[in-house]
């Protein structure tokens, strides 16, 4: 055996689950990663994909479906909110397979996770909407630093951490950008 298996080898055998169920792998330093055992953080993000999912519907619902004297700018507006939350789908379900998991990509599982509410059948005046929206992107921000806490305290993930918290600040300002629609 070659020194590159034997380091293999021993890297392998040093391969441990901890109580939290977390991989550890001793090679002179220590670090963790999720493990198939542990799929706590994989339903954590899949969860902020869920409602990230369910916010991109009802922004394109209302963009659809927006009347009134504002009509041409809140349209195009929601055209843009829409777009840059399909961009952050996209990213949420991609760091969910950098953490080895499997994004959910079906409306049943979608829904299944969401708290984002709807009210289907009905379609509320322009500021009504902008508020509805506005909360969404409240909701998803406490939701990511849950999750943002989860990670610094449980596992050693800068790239996780620092993906969360560059979500977060989109969120801040989508959310701002509403906010200014209403004052
Ligand atoms: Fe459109």
């Amino acid at each position: 055996m070659n020194n590159m298996n034997t380091r293999r080898k021993e890297l392998i055998d040093n391969t441990t689950t901890s109580r939290k169920g977390l991989k550890e792998v001793s090679s002179g330093y220590t670090h963790k990663v999720p493990s198939k055992g542990d799929m706590r953080l994989e339903k954590i993000i899949n969860s902020i994909l869920a409602n990230e999912f369910s916010l991109f519907v009802k922004t394109l619902n209302f963009h659809w479906n927006v009347t009134g004297p504002r009509f041409h700018s809140i349209h195009e507006f929601l055209e843009a909110q829409y777009r840059e939350l399909l961009e952050i789908i996209d990213d949420v379900a991609e760091r969910v397979r950098k953490i080895d998991g499997h994004p959910i990509g079906t409306l049943k599982e979608f829904q299944k996770l969401t708290s984002i509410v709807e009210r289907p059948g009905s379609q509320p005046e322009t500021s009504n909407m902008i508020a509805d929206l506005m909360l969404g992107h409240e909701v998803l921000q406490t939701q990511i630093k849950a999750a943002l806490e989860t990670v610094t305290g449980d596992y050693n993930d800068p790239g996780t951490e620092d993906f969360l918290a560059g979500l977060l600040s989109k969120h801040e300002n989508m959310a701002w950008m509403l906010r200014s629609h209403l004052d």
